[in-house]
């Protein structure tokens, strides 16, 4: 049976993370392990270049929204690319062929009665693009996933028939327990489904960069709801609605996702499939999140990881395996670089590295480069046997997406080889004469290290090639039947050198996460003083608890945010206190803070300070804010509040 498997189409408002470069890296590592295997497998990667937000950053950036979709979607497959992700497709949602696909979709679903035009009027998230019932938001106002304010849209729509998958939908997750990966993520799923499901509207029109209607429906007002334009992607790339040329390959076998587009994937996705007659996909596999030394990753605080910057300094293949080694599928992870040197120094650089060096230094030596595996099986028998018991159990870890697993037991092999050369010492066997002995330990060694360069080379491609020239065999369906399945040792041959695969790394080679406040920042003496002044201030200026209550406190909610032309620091802000008007309040957080992510956040605001002039406009506020040699950050209630809720 033919594999398809899928990472989720990328947005085009943002250049890719090394959380992208993560979800593609698994999948790519998926497909190459079922090609080894002799899987035929599809892999569908590409771009989401619809929706309202995206419409919105085009304009900003002065291009027509096509020139700039295909910029954007331009540099995650140059990435991509520069990468060898080996994708045989990598598909745009403004390409023709995917719009008629998306079209041909809503008019089954029309046709079948799961669609309807209706009237909607609910709590909308903008930056979500998603609609939520009252039940849903945080108190009563805020969006369930991102916090932001809702706001209240009334819009004709067309909808989805949701609702009418409820049933099916519970009984599909019962019956394949596998079908959300990791299980543990399953009953997320279920309980949201279990709370009722409502109908989804499906077109919008308070934008208009979408997919038209169908010409059917006479009704170009609408365009496409972004998510059901985007989730079509998996099968309008194989010709659905157009020549179904490469349908075989439906239905996909895993849909990589991270966490946050769990739900968009496993209840959306399989009732738009039920409605559409189409089979589901076998899994959804949904992974966790990666930070960097701890800290979310944003675009205001600059400590975006970038995949390409991490593999210009370490190399790509180094960051695949850390990103693989380091975190159990499923789970969130950090990404911090002596984390990552100290991986490659002695998993990759110690353990694997040298053992190769070993034995081209031993053979070099004792046999010309010739290896010989003609008396392994004689005095290995036992090293032979642990090898392969863990090279047995690498594909149950590989199947449930546990890459961690897979490599940790592979790691076994160069431990034993490792701890077979200390035993052996083919150096002592050599001087007392017995050479047999002393061939068979490094032609032990030379099968280990090629059975376990065939099983890393989903992970480790170019590397891999690399080991595999120099112990004279191609790494393919082929040798991975006979060495591996079939348990054969190589052939006579002669061992190639090759140069240090893994240099030690000693001194990070990466610029670490910006400090925000370079040029500011108070050496160790003035740190001190500052102390000091400040304890004694303190002691000095007890205030009675009336005169802290003088001051008012209270949440509100940013509206509106730009920078202030010529202001190096300054950012105007309209802030809504739950008064008549707005509040406008000019802060000094640009350094901080881009307008843009501020708006529909809370704040902290000190509301009954003498309203001052800065750069000649009105601030009539004051931001609560920490700051520290690390930068500054807003101070925000926990959870999102009521605007205007006193704070004290
Ligand atoms: N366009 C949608 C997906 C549509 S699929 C039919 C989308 N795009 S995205 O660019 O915002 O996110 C793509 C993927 O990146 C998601 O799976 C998301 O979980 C993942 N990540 C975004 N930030 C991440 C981290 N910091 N860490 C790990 N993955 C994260 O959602």
């Amino acid at each position: 049976m033919s594999k398809y498997i899928t990472t989720p189409i990328y947005y085009v408002n943002g250049e890719a993370h090394i959380g992208h470069a993560y979800t593609t890296f698994i999948a790519d590592t998926m497909v190459r392990y079922e090609k080894l295997k002799g899987e035929d497998t599809y892999f569908l990667t590409g771009t989401d270049e619809h929706g309202e937000k995206i419409e919105e950053s085009a304009k900003k950036s002065g291009k027509s929204t096509q020139e700039f979709t295909d910029e954007m979607s331009a540099t995650f497959k140059n990435l991509w690319d520069d990468f060898e992700i080996c994708y045989d497709k990598f598909i745009k949602t403004t390409d023709e062929d995917h719009k008629i696909g998306v079209q041909k979709a809503f008019e089954v679903m029309y046709a079948k009665g799961d669609i309807y035009k209706g009237f909607y009027e609910g709590n909308y998230c903008i930056s979500c693009e998603t609609f939520f019932p009252e039940t849903q938001l945080t108190d009563g106002e805020f969006c369930p996933d991102c916090g932001r304010t809702t706001s209240i849209v009334k819009e004709e729509s067309y909808f989805f028939k949701l609702s009418k998958y409820e049933d099916r939908l519970l009984k599909h997750y019962e019956e394949n327990p596998d079908f959300i990966l990791p299980r543990s993520r399953a009953n997320e799923v279920i309980n949201f489904v279990k709370g009722g499901l409502r109908d989804l509207s499906v077109t919008r029109t308070s934008f208009a960069w979408g997919v038209k209607m169908p010409e059917s429906l006479n009704d170009d007002k609408h365009v496409m709801y972004v998510w059901l334009d985007a989730l079509m992607n998996y099968v309008t790339a194989l010709g659905y609605g157009k020549d179904d040329a490469l349908m075989n390959y439906w239905p996909a076998t895993t849909h990589f996702v991270g966490k946050d587009i769990l739900r968009f994937h496993a209840i959306y996705w399989p009732a738009f499939l039920m409605s559409l007659d189409l089979a589901l996909p076998a899994h959804i596999g949904a992974h966790g999140w990666w930070t960097r030394d701890g800290e979310k990753m944003s675009k205001s605080k600059g400590n975006v990881v970038s995949p390409k910057e991490v593999a210009d300094a370490y190399g790509v293949e180094n960051l695949r395996y850390f990103m693989l080694r380091e975190v159990p599928f499923g789970q969130d992870g950090d990404f911090s670089q002596r984390a990552f040197i100290d991986r490659i120094n002695s998993e990759l650089s110690n353990d694997l590295g040298n053992l190769l060096n070993r034995i081209i230094g031993m053979s070099g030596k004792y046999s010309d480069f010739e290896i010989d595996s003609v008396d392994v099986e004689k005095y290995h028998t036992k090293e032979l046997d642990t090898m392969n018991e863990a090279l047995s159990n690498l594909d149950g870890f590989m199947q449930n997406m546990q890459t961690h697993r897979y490599l940790e037991e592979l790691w076994k092999l160069f431990a034993i080889g490792n701890k077979a050369i200390e035993e052996h010492a083919p150096w002592v066997k050599i001087k007392e004469g017995k050479k047999d002995e002393a061939f068979a330990t490094v032609a032990l060694v030379a099968n280990i290290l090629a059975k376990a360069s065939i099983m890393l080379n989903p992970i480790m491609p170019k590397t891999t090639n690399i080991i595999a020239d120099a112990l004279n065999f191609t790494i393919d369906n082929a040798s991975y039947e006979e060495l591996v399945v079939g348990k054969k040792l190589l052939k006579l041959f002669n061992i190639k050198k090759v140069p240090p695969l893994f240099p030690r790394i000693e001194e990070p080679l990466m610029e670490e996460a910006p400090k925000a406040m370079p040029d500011d920042k108070p050496n160790d003496e003035m740190k001190e003083e500052l102390a000091t002044k400040k304890e004694k201030r303190e002691e000095d200026n007890l205030i009675e608890i009336g005169q802290f209550f003088e001051t008012s406190l209270k949440v509100g909610v940013v509206v509106e945010a730009e920078e202030v032309p010529k202001s190096k620091k300054l950012l105007k802000l309209q802030v809504d206190l739950g008064e008549d008007t707005l509040r406008q309040v000019v802060a000094g957080i640009k350094e901080f803070y881009s307008a843009e992510s501020l708006i529909n956040t809370q704040v902290c605001v000190v509301t009954n300070l003498k309203p001052a002039k800065l750069m000649g406009m009105m601030s009539e506020g004051m931001l609560l804010a920490a700051k520290d040699e690390d930068g500054l950050c807003l101070v925000r209630p926990e959870k999102p509040k009521k605007v205007g809720t006193p704070i004290g």
